[in-house]
């Protein structure tokens, strides 16, 4: 019998077609979004599910559905899948590194460069009629991207490609801070020098977040950082909801204990905390960072790769692309 997969949300019909060639497939062509009962619901008998951010993939769920092999999520971040949980059930689990670096890095920088500029207010001042005299000499005067200090938290492959464009595109002086110090070479090639987070909440112009969400990371920037950065200073958060503590946030961008947000993820998404909806200094997007054409579609044909291999299909069966737990894949060759 053919293995049968589901597709949870509505994702480019020609890319997810290929499924069709392997498996038997449910979508999701009206991008409805399941809650839990539904997607548990849904995935009875299914051996593959091509989930997404939305979707919350943990130990219950996989308890109510024993037959699942492999869980292949749309996007280079997991949060939202339970990897412990699936790697001890023997679930392979990927995601999709590498396809997003430079889409992702070049929305964080335009995000930071509008938080810096006060584009998204000056947009919204011309569009609502307010722009009834000209030449106002400091009108909208935000602060300067180049020769300034970048500040990055997180240095995997995003991280890095911002640091290239700060250094290379915009002379910008670059500090970073990660659990893991980069290799020599690799600060050279990013022109990026490693500070501890003191000195980079301190020194940083510009902030700019892109580290995986994990219980560590869970408001690794509240209010005590905050208080730390710079008045002028500006925050830009291209990673996960729940790194920042939006209601932290939100009263220090209204006591002027920073200048201004880029925000692009949130905690508890779709929702956005109502201080920060009322505030003028801070840009906010519905987590479209990877949200190119070409990347998306990339992202899309990464994830069915993988699911075709994972579920022993194809030119790859049985080694798919880019595991996360490769561990069940060793696993399952013994
Ligand atoms: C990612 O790839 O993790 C993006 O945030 C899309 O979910």
């Amino acid at each position: 019998m053919r293995p049968s997969v589901l597709v949870t949300r509505a994702t480019f019909t020609d890319i997810a077609g290929r499924l069709r060639e392997h498996f038997n497939v449910e979508d999701n062509p009206d991008d409805a979004l399941w809650d839990p009962v539904e997607l548990r619901r849904r995935l009875q008998g299914r051996q593959g599910v091509m989930s997404h951010g939305s979707d919350r993939i943990d130990a219950a769920l996989l308890d109510a559905c024993p037959t699942l092999k492999a869980v292949c999520n749309v996007g280079v971040g997991y949060n939202n899948v339970d990897v412990e949980a699936c790697t001890a059930r023997g679930v392979l689990v990927t995601n999709t590194p590498d396809v997003l670096t430079e889409t992702t890095a070049d929305f964080g920088f335009a995000l930071m460069m509008a938080t810096a500029r006060r584009i998204g207010e000056s947009e919204r001042f011309v569009r609502q009629g307010e722009w009834t005299k000209t030449g106002i000499f400091d009108m909208f005067a935000g602060s300067d991207v180049h020769g300034a200090t970048l500040g990055i938290l997180g240095m995997g492959r995003i991280g890095r490609a911002v640091a290239r464009r700060g250094s290379l595109g915009f002379g910008m002086r670059v500090i970073y801070h990660n659990r893991s110090r980069l290799t020599a070479e690799a600060e050279a090639e990013s022109g990026a020098r490693y500070v501890d987070k003191a000195t980079l909440l301190r020194e940083a112009d510009h902030l700019v977040l892109v580290l995986p969400y994990s219980a560590a990371s869970h408001h690794a920037i509240g209010a005590e950082e905050l208080q730390r950065m710079k008045p002028t200073a500006t925050l830009t958060n291209i990673a996960r909801g729940g790194i920042v503590d939006d209601a932290a946030l939100a009263s220090a961008l209204r006591t002027g204990t920073i200048a201004a947000a880029g925000l692009d993820v949130f905690e508890g998404e779709p929702r956005v905390h109502p201080a920060l909806l009322g505030l003028p200094n801070v840009v906010l997007t519905p987590h479209i960072g990877s949200a190119s054409i070409q990347t998306r579609r990339a992202m899309a044909a990464l994830t069915v790769d993988n699911l075709i291999a994972a579920l022993g299909a194809g030119p790859r069966a049985g080694e798919p692309p880019t595991p996360v737990n490769p561990e069940v894949l060793a696993a399952r060759r013994r």
